[in-house]
């Protein structure tokens, strides 16, 4: 806490309250409102929270005008360039970066976690055929819940710790296995021979009949997309693992509302949004008229994968893996397909345009991670699945910090009434 304050006058009254200004390592400080109700008979309204700090972390910074994004104090970019997921998760998870015994300890243990219960494996035949995998994700990690009794006292660190590395370590298989269950294959069991995102691809493209080779690059690719991913401070989804996790319900429970909530196309849908859209435009020679569309106020079309809440000069991670896009597609031989041609028109005519530049959308990460998945053969109904994996480290990450505050309090916002004053019961004869 800060010795500055504010005074607010309220000035009917001449009341007055003193807001302390908090102050954190970087970025902008925060007001104290905590005592206002109190102290003034009044509220603050903030509806979609644009201007209000519900916690203190030490996770993840960004400073949206400057495009910065830290992960414990890490760039982002170096962490793409020179780290792994699985090490970044580390870091994300406990503050630092691993020596190399405590690197192989942890990715021995996410390796060894990676297998379901088969009695897990069975729910997934209770789902249609067509459902959306993100629909069987949150259903699944929910019933994750169901599983592990004895290790969920959230009280005890050493619970919480098996808990998020469970949950990391079983994110790719029921992914995978969401998928298999929706092409009608048998799933794949995890392979511990392999990292992370090789084994991932494996399950998610071998079957039992063939021999299946990962392809180094598309592995290179997805661990870095995981990276780009991993967290994202207080975004929709885990604000919603915070909330959820703020009332002590069962860790997995909380993950499987943040799944619920990632799966907007405001948020993380808008990965295969954007591969809806670019389809829905279907032609280079389409371009304009679709940006006119999402520049019309009476039209509801907005053009995925652009605009963000927080990055308003650009998307740091939309610039790293703006040149993984063209590499991956160069190694797929796909640079002239004509989907990926459409994409990179729309790109260059919304950088250019007068409604785009003024209202600072640039294309952020989504724009260019669907593009790479659909390069790499990923199924379009997986690509926020595929962003659930990785967020699962920043969910976990939040979680476990939460649950360690010993001043966490269960999330309450409070309203601005607008419905009907009091009024009286009438009977169904007199209405
Ligand atoms: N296409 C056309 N116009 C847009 C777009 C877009 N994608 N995004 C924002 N605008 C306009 C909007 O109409 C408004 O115009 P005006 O000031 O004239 O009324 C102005 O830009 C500000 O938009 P906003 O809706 O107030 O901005 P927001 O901060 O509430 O929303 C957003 C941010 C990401 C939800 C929004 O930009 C959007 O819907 N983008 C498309 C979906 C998308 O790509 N989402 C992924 C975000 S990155 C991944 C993640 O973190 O989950």
């Amino acid at each position: 806490m800060a010795n500055k304050a504010f005074t607010l006058t309220d000035p009917e009254s001449g009341r007055t309250s003193e807001l302390p200004v908090v102050e954190g390592t970087l970025g902008t400080p925060g007001l104290d409102i905590r005592k206002l109700n109190g102290e003034m008979d009044v509220f603050t309204y903030d509806p979609a929270f644009t201007a209000t700090c519900s916690c203190e972390s030490r996770i993840t910074y960004i400073d949206g005008a400057n495009g910065v994004l830290l992960y414990r104090g890490y760039p982002v970019d170096q962490l793409a360039e020179k780290s792994s997921f699985l090490e970044v998760a580390y870091l994300l998870l406990y503050g630092e970066l691993p020596d190399q015994g405590q690197l192989d300890e942890f990715v021995n243990a996410i390796t060894r976690h990676t297998m379901l219960n088969e009695s897990l494996t069975k729910f997934f035949d209770g789902f249609h055929y067509d459902a959306h995998p993100m629909a069987m994700l949150t259903g699944i990690v929910g019933s994750l819940s169901a599983f592990y009794h004895d290790t969920t006292d959230i009280r005890d660190p050493e619970h919480r710790e098996i808990f998020a590395r469970r949950m990391i370590a079983k994110m790719p298989t029921i992914a995978a296995a969401a998928y298999k269950h929706s092409v009608g294959q048998p799933k794949m069991y995890p392979s511990n021979d392999l990292d992370y995102t090789s084994n991932f691809l494996r399950m998610l493209f071998a079957v039992p009949a063939e021999r299946y080779e990962v392809d180094p690059i598309a592995a290179k690719a997805l661990d870095v997309l995981f990276i780009l991913h991993a967290d994202h401070e207080q975004n929709a989804s885990t604000s919603t693992v915070r909330l959820a996790g703020s009332t002590g319900c069962n860790p997995y429970a909380a993950i499987a509302s943040g799944i619920a909530a990632l799966w907007g196309p405001a948020h993380g849908g808008a990965n295969e949004a954007v591969l809806t859209m670019l389809n829905q435009i279907g032609d280079v020679s389409q371009v304009p008229k679709f940006i006119e569309k999402a520049k019309d106020k009476n039209d509801p079309f907005r053009l995925m994968g652009f605009g963000h809440r927080v990055y308003k000069n650009f998307d740091p991670r939309a610039t790293i893996i703006r040149g993984y896009c063209h590499q991956v597609l160069e190694h797929m031989g796909m640079e002239n397909h004509p989907l990926f041609e459409l994409a990179m028109e729309l790109e260059r005519i919304a950088l250019e345009d007068d409604y785009f530049k003024e209202r600072k959308l640039y294309p952020n990460v989504d724009f260019y991670s669907g593009i790479i998945y659909q390069a790499l053969g990923i199924p379009v109904n997986m690509f926020t699945p595929m962003f659930a994996i990785a967020r699962t480290v920043g969910w976990a990450a939040h979680w476990c910090e939460m649950q360690n505050d010993p001043g966490m309090r269960i999330g309450r916002p409070r309203q601005i009434y607008t419905g009907s004053p009091k009024r009286d019961y009438a009977p169904i004869d007199k209405r």
